[in-house]
């Protein structure tokens, strides 16, 4: 599980990656919105929820959760490996995407092409960074 989860990551970086670039390049050529940019807006969206669901599972069955249980939540937040793995780690990751659906959903009922754009770049964006500043880099493939 967990190898999946490590490899899925990649995938959802990637995805959001293109989805804002894609968002931000189309907005400066005063591009329409096409079936295309939205094809990419919802591959991100269901790479994003497929990783949330498995990273649930992912939690469950590793040790940082044992740990935890263990430990208690007091000890566990003063370990900063424990509480990234058990605590940050979720909850950010969660945030992301949640704002990921926010902004798929805002996107679709903006009417103007410029505005769907700009939600992908604003949630989109806010979602990829904020997951950048909770991957275990350390432990990522190694
Ligand atoms: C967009 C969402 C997410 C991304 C991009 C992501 C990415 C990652 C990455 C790159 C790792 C390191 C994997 C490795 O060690 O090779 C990891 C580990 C982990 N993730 Fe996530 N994750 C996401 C969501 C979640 C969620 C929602 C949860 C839990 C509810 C979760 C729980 C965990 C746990 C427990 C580990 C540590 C696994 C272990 O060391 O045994 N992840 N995640």
């Amino acid at each position: 599980m967990r190898t999946v989860h490590s490899i899925l990551a990649a995938f959802v970086l990637i995805a959001l990656a293109m989805v804002v670039f894609n968002a931000v390049m189309s907005l400066k050529r005063d591009e329409q919105f096409k079936n295309g940019d939205r094809k990419l807006g919802l591959i991100a969206f269901i790479l994003s929820h497929t990783q949330f669901l498995i990273g649930l599972i992912t939690y469950y069955v590793s040790p940082w959760y044992k740990t935890l249980k263990n430990v208690g939540m007091g000890k566990a937040m003063k370990d900063a490996d424990v509480r990234l793995f058990t605590v940050e780690h979720p909850l950010i990751m969660i945030l992301a995407i949640v704002l990921i659906t926010i902004g798929w959903s805002k996107h679709k009922k903006a009417t103007d092409d410029k505005a769907k754009y700009k939600k992908f770049i604003v949630f989109y964006g806010i979602a990829f960074v904020l997951i950048l500043s909770r991957i275990p880099w350390s432990q990522w493939f190694h």
